[in-house]
């Protein structure tokens, strides 16, 4: 199936370009944005209004359908940003303590909140079952029995939902391919009537959903319809074996557009989720989704000064201020940003960009940047999935965060910085 959805935000949303060229964010020049915020490079921009009416776009497709989007914080979880999703009537997929309590910090309502996590703590079990979250969603039978110890101890019933293993091969990197037989996540099918008599013998575990998450950058629902049948046919024998589940909950995974490769857009993914569950007599479930990504990458970019270049033989190198340390993704799944030149549109003249980490993996690969000189550049897409990998390896310091809403910064982050490091360091 080829995705044919064109993209639902309005224009001025996310990243544009203005008549004279410039890289705008929200709206605004990015140039002013850094500026204004005060802050140096590298720094991810975020524009809150274009997250929040992804969010809100994403709510009203689901119609008078009950539902839950649980937004999975791995991907964005910074707290101006959890709070515009939650605004727009999201809840939460969490998967860890403390993305736990950053949720309840942040005001999302335990009963939005879903945890997953192939090895959870007890201690975050606990913290689950103590805050009375929607759901804690199971990944091995054994798990199981760990989580009934705990509701004992505590003398608080479990609300579990079995997430499967779906067994269902997505056509997507193999590192973010989640769903499959070889995949550490979910339980396996063979496992699953065992898991089910785990929970109807023990009086603690209340038994109220099942789940998958077959894998990230799915660019048509097929793949999440594959997994999802597979969870809806357990949901069904479950029913049929005279328990009542509460929700159904298909994961995230939802594409986006990293340039050139289109992804259906997330209500597409909705729509399909509905007509299953219409398909197969399931519609009075409550359909939970996850997603992460496709709320929050397109509205984040990381902006960063071109530090020198450097032409060889054949090829011209330019060296930026953000590295890996900053951006993981291209030297963790080979993907590719677009990096773009902030003062003025791109031309055709290639440069390879790369970080000043001392790793040959440090490549952002090549991008045409022109033969403009230019200062800065903008890597976009970047808002999903890059603060919250980034890491100080090579004594870099965490990049700044700015948080733009109504045309202006409303929020500027900076993590500490390298005298820090070095004290940290040196009292190691
Ligand atoms: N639910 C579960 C159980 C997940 O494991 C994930 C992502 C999601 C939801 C959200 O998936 P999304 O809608 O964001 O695709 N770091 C990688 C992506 C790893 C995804 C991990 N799980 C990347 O940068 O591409």
């Amino acid at each position: 199936m080829t995705p044919s959805i064109p993209p639902a935000t309005p224009s001025s949303f996310g990243f544009r370009r203005d008549a004279q060229g410039r890289a705008l964010l929200g709206g605004v020049p990015l140039e002013d944005l850094v500026r204004q915020a005060g802050v140096g490079t590298p720094a991810y921009v975020y524009d809150l209004d274009g997250l929040r009416s992804a969010a809100e776009s994403l709510e009203k497709s689901f119609g008078p359908a009950p539902h839950l989007t649980a937004y999975a914080v791995k991907a964005n979880s910074a707290g101006s940003v959890v709070r515009a999703i939650a605004a727009a009537g999201a809840g939460a997929d969490v998967v860890s303590g403390a993305e736990l309590e950053l949720v309840l910090g942040a005001g999302v309502a335990p009963s939005s909140i879903v945890m997953s996590g192939v090895a959870k703590a007890d201690w975050e079990i606990d913290l689950a079952l103590e805050r009375g979250i929607f759901a804690i969603q199971v990944e091995s039978v054994e798990e199981l029995d760990r989580i009934a110890a705990r509701a004992r101890a505590l003398g608080k019933p479990a609300r579990v939902a079995l997430r499967l293993n779906p067994g269902v091969m997505a056509d997507t990197h193999a590192h973010i391919a989640t769903g499959h037989d070889a995949a550490k996540f979910g339980i396996h099918r063979p496992d699953v009537a065992r898991a089910w008599a785990v929970i109807d013998r023990e009086p603690s575990l209340v038994a109220v959903g099942v789940s998958a998450h077959v894998g990230s950058m799915l660019r048509d629902p097929e793949p999440y319809l594959a997994a999802a049948r597979v969870v809806t046919e357990a949901a069904k024998a479950r029913h049929e074996a005279g328990h009542r589940l509460e929700y159904i909950d298909f994961g995230g995974g939802f594409g986006i557009d990293y340039g050139g490769a289109p992804s259906a857009e997330p209500s597409a993914f909705v729509a399909a989720a509905l007509g299953l569950l219409a398909e197969r007599g399931l519609s009075s479930l409550k359909l939970v989704i996850e997603p992460g990504r496709s709320l929050v990458g397109p509205f984040g970019v990381l902006v960063a000064t071109v530090i020198q270049s450097k032409r060889s033989s054949e090829r011209r190198w330019v060296m930026i201020d953000a590295g890996m340390n900053d951006l993981l993704r291209p030297a963790l799944y080979a993907a590719k940003h677009r990096i773009e030149p902030l003062q003025h549109a791109p031309g055709s003249g290639e440069w390879r960009v790369v970080g000043p980490v001392c790793e040959s993996t440090d490549d952002f690969g090549a991008h045409p940047l022109g033969d403009e000189a230019f200062e800065m550049v903008v890597i976009r897409d970047a808002g999903a999935y890059g603060f919250v990998m980034a890491s100080e390896y090579n004594g870099r310091p965490l990049p700044a965060e700015v948080f733009v809403a109504g045309g202006k910064v409303v929020k500027t982050s900076v993590a500490p910085g390298r005298e820090d490091w070095v004290r940290r360091r040196l009292g190691a």
